[in-house]
């Protein structure tokens, strides 16, 4: 059942730890306010029972979670204590995106303190949020030492009676590439054009954690992939759950799955239910073949089996970005007792259908060769220029993107503040209703999306999710006239 145990660190595999798993600490809203400091620093953390030289907010992976309402106002007092500049991104939320909001292309140099300023709006959606630092050219680097927090919007969808019974859990995903001293490996050029990964899987910090089922029968999954460029095809060796929300919240009703890929960037919320049986499932990762580069030669990046080989985890490589070829454990889900199923909700927010668009954009998503700078990674045919406007749209319209893959690996697409809806995929509508803020868009493929633009003017990004595509070239900037 356990095939391809994922964990090389200490006797992690025989750890077991009481839900909830794992310890980052809360901050929560009170009276209208999410007040806290927040500082991003180097150095030393827990990591799986062992010592990990690492990036974190506040000395903890992942980072704290942080929980408030529509209508809070939340301030963050940022002290950057890394050695290089850094600054904060709301990665989903639906906020201003100028001064000191969700301002991505603020630069907060070592030694510097900045305070973020935004008040979440009345109508926001509950959902699944996360927030990162979004320094252009140091983001993969920044993710991959750890840098990433949950950011929760509480409402609706968390006032469904079944849901609001479920136990609830937050299960983070993040990969290192680590020594057998706990520190960093080096990247290269090579690993980031593919995007990096790392051998060592965590969800919250831990390897292999065990997760329980409740009394109740009833388990309400929130799971973020908080890896730079790692894909994550989850399933509980097929057992069936039932997918909640995505990115931008709540679905019209739940969805049966037996598994669930999550790109980079991409959350979902899922319900897992205990049933008649009692035992042990496995989450688990299942390959997934997310391209490479063809044209590289030699050891090539196409090649990659045989990275798990018998060395552990903490072993060498494991940069090179490709999948592995058999499912790796990530957590283990005790089903103590068995349990009569209990009823899952029928319906749960509404979705609208958006008006026709206003306007019908293409954006072509491929690589090329840069002279002096290599490999790039373009949006029609462009590396990102920072003082380049790439696409200009006016508040309160409604407009159509093409996203179209010419390329030979993989783009998840992610656009700032502006939730949108997938509305074709190569043609064929999705198979149900959602808000996202990231869509995969794999080579070959054509994606439609649409999106309303509201609410807040002024400039930000849209983007390839696999952060060393996005650090190398795959983002546009996206000006929103008032
Ligand atoms: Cu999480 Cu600009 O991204
Ligand atoms: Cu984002
Ligand atoms: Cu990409």
């Amino acid at each position: 059942m356990a095939i391809g145990t994922s964990c090389a660190i200490g006797q992690n595999s025989k750890q077991t730890s009481k839900s909830p798993i794992a310890g980052s600490s809360l901050y929560q809203s009170r009276d209208g306010l999410l007040e806290l400091d927040l500082e991003a620093s180097s150095g030393a953390v827990d990591l799986g029972g062992q010592q990990a030289y690492l990036l974190s907010y506040n000395g903890q992976i992942p980072a704290p979670r942080l929980e408030a309402k529509p209508g809070d106002t939340v301030r963050i007092h940022f002290t950057n204590n890394l050695s290089q500049p850094t600054n904060l991104h709301y990665h989903g939320l639906h906020i201003p995106v100028t001064g000191n909001a969700d301002n991505v292309f603020l630069n907060i140099e070592p030694g510097e303190r900045f305070d973020y300023e935004f008040t979440i709006p009345q109508d926001h959606p509950a959902g699944t949020f996360w927030y990162h630092p979004h320094r252009h050219g140091l983001v993969a680097e920044q993710l991959f030492g750890g840098l990433a927090g949950l950011f929760i919007v509480r409402g609706e969808l968390d006032d469904i009676p079944e849901i609001k019974a479920a136990q609830e859990e937050f299960l983070v995903l993040q990969d290192f590439a680590l020594d057998e001293n706990g520190r960093m490996l080096p990247s290269n050029h090579t690993s980031a054009m593919t995007g990096r990964e790392g051998q060592l899987i965590t969800i919250n910090g831990q390897l292999n954690p065990t997760l329980s089922l409740p009394a109740n029968g009833l388990l309400r999954w929130r799971i973020l992939n908080a890896s730079p460029s790692r894909f994550y095809r989850l399933s509980l060796e097929n057992h069936p759950f039932y997918l909640i929300a995505t990115e931008g919240g709540s679905l019209a009703e739940p969805v049966e799955m037996s598994e669930l890929l999550l790109t980079p960037g991409q959350r979902a919320e899922v319900l897992v239910r205990g049933d008649r049986n009692s035992g042990q499932y496995s989450l688990q990762n299942l390959p997934y073949n997310r391209g490479g580069m063809g044209m590289m030669g030699g050891r090539g990046m196409m090649g990659g089996r045989g990275m798990m080989g018998g060395r552990g985890m903490m072993g060498g490589r494991g940069m090179m970005g490709r999948e592995d070829n058999a499912p790796t454990v990530l957590a283990t889900l005790n089903y103590e007792n068995a349990v009569e199923p209990v009823s899952l909700p029928t319906k749960l927010v509404s979705i609208p259908t958006l008006p026709e668009p206003q306007q019908v954009r293409r954006f072509q998503l491929n690589h090329g060769m840069e002279p002096g700078m290599g490999m790039v990674f373009l949006i029609n045919g462009q590396p990102y220029k920072s003082d380049r406007i790439d696409t200009q749209v006016q508040l309160n319209t409604v407009e159509d993107w093409e996203i179209v893959n010419t390329g030979m690996m993989d783009h998840p697409f992610h656009i700032h503040t502006n939730p949108f809806q997938v509305i074709s995929r190569n043609g064929k509508s999705e198979p149900y209703p959602a808000w996202t803020d990231t869509v995969l868009v794999a080579r070959g493929e054509t994606v439609r999306i649409r999106i309303p633009f509201r609410d807040f003017a002024g400039k930000t990004v849209y983007h390839c999710h696999i952060l060393d595509h996005e650090d190398l070239g795959m983002m546009g900037n996206l000006e929103i006239r008032a």
